[in-house]
């Protein structure tokens, strides 16, 4: 397929840290696009406790299969996340719903998007039932106080969130 016909899609988010809730929703997602770019949003006004660098990084861990495929690749973004997407060349932007209460705020998202830019469109997608109630901030929190991620995110970026943790104080 030429690269002009690819149907690329963007996942943007924080990612403080990735977890496998967002990674059920990329691998959901390249099942339906030839391509998803996850992108790092570079918002500040979250106060993310790791760098952008720290979070693309990590993502970069947790997709190796993913990206070495083709199917998947990661980058950041400030700025308009349309105007971004439309850069990319994306068809559509992929927002995970895990419960009712994402929904007010990921409509009201999806429609100011629109009227931004009407060439992007907005598609919804469920995560596994395992990782509905699952947040970056809760990871962090349970890390904080030595509770059990197992299952919540890759193995292999506990070692660098448990560093990095016991090196931050709280804000
Ligand atoms: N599994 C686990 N957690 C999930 C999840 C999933 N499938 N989907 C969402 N979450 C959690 C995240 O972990 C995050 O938790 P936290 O708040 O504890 O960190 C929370 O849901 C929401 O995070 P995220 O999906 O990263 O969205 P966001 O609100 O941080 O960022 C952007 C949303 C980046 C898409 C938005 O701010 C944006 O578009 N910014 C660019 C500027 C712009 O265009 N603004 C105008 C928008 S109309």
């Amino acid at each position: 397929m030429s690269a002009s016909k690819r149907r690329i899609v963007i996942y943007p988010g924080s990612f403080d840290p990735v977890t496998n809730g967002h990674l059920d929703i990329v691998r959901r997602a390249s099942v339906l696009f030839d391509h998803v770019v996850v992108a790092v949003s570079d918002n500040s006004l979250k106060h993310p406790l790791f760098s952008l660098l720290e979070r693309r990084d990590m993502l970069v861990l947790a997709l190796k299969p993913e990206i070495k495929s083709g199917k998947v690749s990661v980058d950041s973004f400030s700025g308009l996340l349309v105007r971004y997407a439309v850069r990319k060349g994306a068809v559509a932007v992929i927002r995970g719903l895990r419960a009712v209460s994402d929904f007010e705020y990921e409509f009201q998202m999806a429609l100011m998007n629109r009227r931004q830019e009407c060439r992007v469109e907005t598609v919804f997608l469920m995560p596994d039932e395992r990782y509905t109630y699952l947040s970056s901030s809760l990871l962090k929190d349970i890390l904080r106080m030595g509770g059990d991620v197992d299952g919540f995110i890759p193995p292999v970026l506990i070692p660098k969130l448990r560093r990095k943790i016991s090196k931050t104080p709280l804000p």
